[in-house]
């Protein structure tokens, strides 16, 4: 997950740069339902509003957080499916504020109402997150519901008015880039707190619908706009949290964009960016599925770790004698061909694995989602070179 609004403040407002904090554990993102009420085009999940037999039962889910909580692990993202749909969500959300977690919600919004928003409010959940994929037609048709976007619409509001940190994630693709101006006005309509844009990743859905992610020049118009909405937000001191995820590669070419927009910045930014390290999976992030299998982060649902009923988490998540394991957690990971070779490897850290595995079947192979010319990963000697050949 790139902090890109973190980052334009350092463009704005330098700080020193201290030693980095090591985090006492992996965020971990629970998917403690699968059934949902819409069936998106892109879910990793594969989601459907049917029961998924076999998932974990309230009680093993409280004994895997207090699992996680020995281990140090700080924060709790509940997800699904649909969170709002599991029985006891609220009783789990409280059990684990109790405990001291930080507690997000990852929601389709769709359910936050008038019957439940004092509930949800009363919880103290440190965030939420609504899925917003386009403004209302394109965010009907890719979550393949009408009326979902007027209803997620107003669950943010409602948390809005409940006084509940809420944000907008929207995960780009051919299908919806056309409305990505149009969702960051609404941030200032509604003076929304947190836009997460989210590259679309190769797991479920998102597979097998994988022809519609965004090309890389849209991709990268998309990302300008977002830096220069980021600086002005900023600079306003309005402190709107941009962050994106699926996608390291931002961060290099953010880097790019100071160098052209802030050239004086540019050493400082990468010396942050590199203090950060890129992506993060199997790493500073985990992910425990529905049935309680435990996988490097949420789109490697198709390869498992280890399952919490038989093993503890605490147990799987520093066993590296998986091969996938030892790689992610090694430094440099054992990249191959462009992320193997790429200048700036030390603040992306090889991207998004998945997406070279699904292509591939390597874990290694280069990322097919990065975005970067060859001229944009090459160290600086090399642009010069590249310069001069290309005259
Ligand atoms: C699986 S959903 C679960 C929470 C809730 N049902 C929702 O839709 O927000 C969590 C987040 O992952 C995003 N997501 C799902 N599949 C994805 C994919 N293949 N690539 C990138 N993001 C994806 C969704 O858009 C959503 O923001
Ligand atoms: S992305 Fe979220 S709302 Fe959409 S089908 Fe998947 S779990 Fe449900």
């Amino acid at each position: 997950m790139f902090r890109l609004s973190q980052f334009m403040r350092e463009v704005l407002e330098p700080t020193p740069l201290t030693p980095a904090r090591k985090p006492s554990g992996p965020v971990v993102i629970w998917n403690l339902i699968r059934r949902c009420n819409l069936t998106c085009k892109h879910c990793y999940t594969t989601s459907a509003d049917i029961d998924f037999p076999g998932e974990l039962a309230t009680p093993e889910i409280y004994a895997v957080m207090d699992d996680l909580k020995a281990f140090k692990v700080p924060v709790l993202i509940l997800s699904g499916g649909e969170p709002l749909l599991h029985p006891d969500i609220f009783a789990i959300s409280r059990r684990a504020r109790d405990m001291g977690f930080y507690v997000a919600l990852s929601s389709n919004g769709t359910l936050i109402d008038q019957s439940n928003i004092a509930r949800i409010a009363a919880i103290g959940y440190q965030y939420i997150g609504v899925s917003l994929d386009g403004m209302r037609e394109a965010h009907d048709k890719f979550r393949r519901k009408q009326g979902s976007f007027d209803a997620s619409l107003a669950g943010i509001r409602l948390c809005r008015e409940y006084g509940i940190k809420a944000g907008i994630r929207f995960t780009l693709t051919q299908d919806n880039a056309h409305d990505f101006e149009a969702l960051l006005q609404l941030m200032d309509d509604e003076d929304i707190d947190k836009f997460y844009l989210s590259h679309l990743n190769y797991g479920g859905r998102g597979n097998k619908n994988r022809k519609d992610d965004a090309e890389f020049r849209l991709t990268r118009q998309v990302m300008e706009v977002l830096f220069e909405k980021s600086l002005s937000w900023e600079a306003q001191g309005l402190h709107r949290e941009v962050v994106t995820g699926n996608n390291d590669a931002d961060a290099v070419y953010f880097l790019h964009w100071v160098k052209r927009r802030f050239p004086a910045r540019t050493e400082h930014i990468q010396a942050k960016l590199q203090q950060w390290g890129g992506n993060a999976s199997g790493v500073n992030v985990a992910n425990i599925d529905n049935l309680g299998n435990v996988h490097p982060d949420t789109f490697w649902w198709h390869y498992g770790l280890g399952n919490v009923r038989k093993r503890l988490f605490s147990e799987i998540w520093p066993d590296v004698s998986d091969p996938l394991m030892a790689g992610l957690k090694a430094s440099p990971r054992p990249l191959q061909g462009r992320c193997g070779s790429c200048h700036y490897q030390t603040i992306c850290n090889g991207n998004t694995r998945v997406r070279a595995q699904q292509l591939t079947g390597d874990f290694w192979a280069e990322d097919p989602g990065c975005y970067l010319s060859d001229a944009e990963i090459a160290g600086p000697s090399n642009q010069l070179a590249r310069t001069v050949i290309n005259g």
